[in-house]
């Protein structure tokens, strides 16, 4: 009897992420990988932060977050559990880049929302600004469908190489260099979502 599933679970569990330094591992071993751009301690505390952010803004409006899947899905999770208000969740899967690290410049709606945004304080949530590309067409397209409010909230802005469209991003996680990044919920071509913090993909495109 003292070896239940719970006991069970516990052991497992204490046996693989309890060791996050053998997590770290795999991915320090591979070579596409290059330096850490946002530590796993950096890109908690700025997440509270802008969760404390939204919930000054938003007491008394509780706000519908609409996640960009597939890059945002961990911040939105991480960032959702830091607003302490009464919100909403809904998600939309778009697609600019196919496999490529370059942009293709062509948004295609792949999921649409299911919650109908009339009246209602939608803040978008996504992982990074590269174009600006998805974004403002995000925006036009969800502005289209009578919100109350609209506002943007982006983990990672990158620094513009090129001019893109303006856009008022209310809440940004960090500015970062114009290079590629994978983890925390970046991939290239499917990979590296899992990695638990933020570092440059040097290996180029992905075949
Ligand atoms: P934009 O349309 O050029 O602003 O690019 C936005 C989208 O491209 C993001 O939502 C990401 O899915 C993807 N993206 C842009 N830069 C990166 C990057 O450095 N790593 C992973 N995905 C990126
Ligand atoms: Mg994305």
């Amino acid at each position: 009897m003292g070896d239940s599933v719970d006991d069970r679970a516990v052991t497992a569990s204490s046996g693989l992420s309890g060791d996050s330094s053998g997590v770290m591992s795999v991915w320090d071993a591979d070579p596409a990988l290059g330096r850490v751009v946002l530590s796993v301690e950096q890109i908690a505390q700025r997440v509270a932060e802008l969760g404390q952010a939204i919930t000054r803004d938003y007491a008394g409006r509780p706000p519908l977050l609409v996640g960009v899947l597939k890059g945002a899905f961990i911040f939105l999770a991480d960032l959702a559990r830091k607003i302490g208000l009464p919100l909403e969740l809904d998600f939309m899967a778009v697609s600019s880049y196919g496999t490529a690290t370059k942009t293709s410049g062509v948004v295609r709606i792949l999921k649409d929302l299911d919650i109908d945004l009339t009246g209602r304080h939608v803040l978008i949530v996504e992982d990074i600004l590269d174009s600006g590309l998805t974004l403002s067409y995000l925006r036009n397209s969800l502005l289209a469908r009578g919100p109350e409010s609209l506002a943007v909230c982006s983990l990672l802005v990158k620094r513009a190489v090129a001019p893109r469209p303006h856009l008022e991003v209310a809440y940004v996680g960090f500015y970062i260099e114009p290079e590629f990044v994978v983890g925390y919920g970046l991939d290239v071509a499917e990979r590296y979502r899992n990695l638990p913090d933020i570092r440059v993909y040097t290996a180029g495109e992905p075949v």
